[in-house]
């Protein structure tokens, strides 16, 4: 593993990243450093540690409609996009995981007791490796808003959490994948706890008609760039909602 891998997997720059403590987020309140942060390079160890290779990822981990006995409720959608470099070179077999919420805005979680209806045929994760050209694809339902507790009739808009982990586990990266005109984004301080609006769009995915199937489902697209002017935002791992 050489150093210019690790360089590719930084950081965003703090200019560009959603602040650790964003008081319209109530839980960055309690979770934000109190201390500034200390730069800690990657070492030999971070990055020869376990990875997940292809073996591990089974042929129907990306089709969260085909995991359980009967299909679950809501309108089926496919979401499908590339991995690429600040360059827009694609990052190859790297592994993409996703969770969402219910087409009723329900985690399968214990935690979540919202009174909306689970579905017994939807557990809502998936996952899947990028291809040669940086390529995934998932088979999905669309998520619900949901209600949260951060302030007066908070709903979160409808999101797919994307985590993308790239040539070593202390390289992971979180994200979360919008909806085009979703009417929720004026009152959500996730979305805008991304300083800078252009940027925003970039976590909005884009209805892609070539990605849709006839009678079948609705094609999306969200490209996913993890360095340069055109990347997609990412956030704190902590990140619970
Ligand atoms: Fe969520």
């Amino acid at each position: 593993m050489t150093s210019a891998s690790a360089r590719g997997y930084r950081r965003l720059p703090p200019a560009d990243a959603p602040p650790l403590l964003w008081p319209d987020y109530g839980s960055t309140v309690l979770r934000a450093p109190a201390q500034p942060l200390q730069y800690l390079p990657h070492m030999l160890t971070e990055l020869t540690g376990p990875l997940l290779g292809e073996g591990r990822v089974g042929p129907l981990d990306h089709d969260l409609t085909r995991q359980h006995a009967g299909e679950p409720q809501g309108q089926r959608i496919i979401v499908r996009g590339r991995v690429l470099d600040q360059d827009g070179h694609p990052v190859p077999h790297t592994l993409v995981e996703v969770w969402q919420a219910n087409a009723g805005g329900r985690y399968r979680h214990v935690t979540d007791n919202w009174p909306s209806p689970l579905d017994p045929n939807f557990t809502g994760t998936g996952r899947a490796l990028t291809d040669d050209q940086g390529r995934y694809e998932f088979v999905t339902i669309k998520p619900g808003a949901y209600p949260w507790r951060n302030h007066d009739n908070a709903w979160r808009p409808a999101h797919i959490h994307f985590s993308l982990f790239g040539r070593a586990f202390t390289q992971r990266l979180v994200t979360q994948m919008y909806f085009p005109d979703d009417p929720l984004f004026f009152q959500d301080p996730i979305f805008n706890s991304v300083p800078d609006p252009a940027a925003r769009q970039r976590m909005i995915c884009r209805y892609d008609h070539d990605a849709t199937q006839d009678h079948w489902a609705l094609g999306f697209s969200f490209d996913i760039v993890l360095r340069g002017r055109e990347q997609t935002p990412f956030e704190d791992e902590d990140d619970d909602a």
